[in-house]
């Protein structure tokens, strides 16, 4: 049995019509309830938060997942990441207020789901911040004073724009990667080989 961490949300729904194509559907996972594994053709699919896929497959209780760049720079998990998806693209940005100007006379004050990748953007920079670590609607930290600026995922750009946010800087682009739990790419390796070629043809034929 091999072991599929999967998010869930914005980028599941990507990662389960990958994975079909490539030969690994598992109708179940779109089916509308609570259930948060199921098995198709000898393979277990768990639906975790995008965030704890890397830690499912660090910890081997996933042998292979699909995780956002975003998540792996923050939590600089020890897997292997096997491929580039070219899907789930975004950027990792600093944005604020359209007009802000750093004026460098105290710690900026940041606030993000990100703090390691925000610390080390501003360490490289010798910027010295104040981390405002938050869980969600991170654009609204600015406009109500709790922050300066944010560090968060641009995707579309509809949030900022709708809070009248702007993007100051591009930190780095991000995609999903297919991620694989190092011990698992021993024992399993020609179950998992066998799904990330089927992967691979389906997204070079996209990239
Ligand atoms: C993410 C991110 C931004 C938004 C960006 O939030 O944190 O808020 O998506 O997408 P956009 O550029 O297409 O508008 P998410 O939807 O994960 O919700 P959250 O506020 O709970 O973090």
């Amino acid at each position: 049995m091999m072991n599929v961490a999967l998010p869930k949300g914005r980028l599941g729904e990507k990662a389960y019509a990958l994975l079909a194509r490539a030969g690994y559907p598992c109708p179940d996972l779109l089916s509308d309830n609570r259930r948060l594994t199921f098995e198709h053709d000898g393979v277990r699919y768990f639906l975790v938060k995008p965030s704890d896929v890397a830690i499912y497959v660090e910890r081997g209780a996933a042998d292979v997942g699909i995780a956002g760049k975003d998540i792996l720079l923050e939590y600089q998990p020890d897997i292997y990441e096997l491929l580039d998806l070219h899907m789930g693209r975004c950027r990792m940005c600093v944005a604020g207020p359209k007009d802000f100007v750093d004026d460098h006379t105290r710690a900026l004050r940041v606030a993000t789901k990100f703090p390691h990748i925000a610390r080390n953007h501003f360490g490289a920079r010798s910027r010295e911040i104040e981390l405002i670590p938050l869980n969600g609607s991170i654009e609204l930290a600015p406009l109500v004073g709790l922050s300066d600026v944010i560090v968060d995922i641009v995707e579309t750009g509809t949030t900022l724009r709708e809070n009248g946010l702007a993007v100051l800087e591009e930190i780095v682009p991000i995609s999903a990667r297919l991620i694989a739990n190092k011990a698992s790419f021993k024992f399993k390796e020609t179950q998992i080989r066998g799904l990330m070629e089927g992967v691979r043809r389906q997204t070079d034929a996209r990239a």
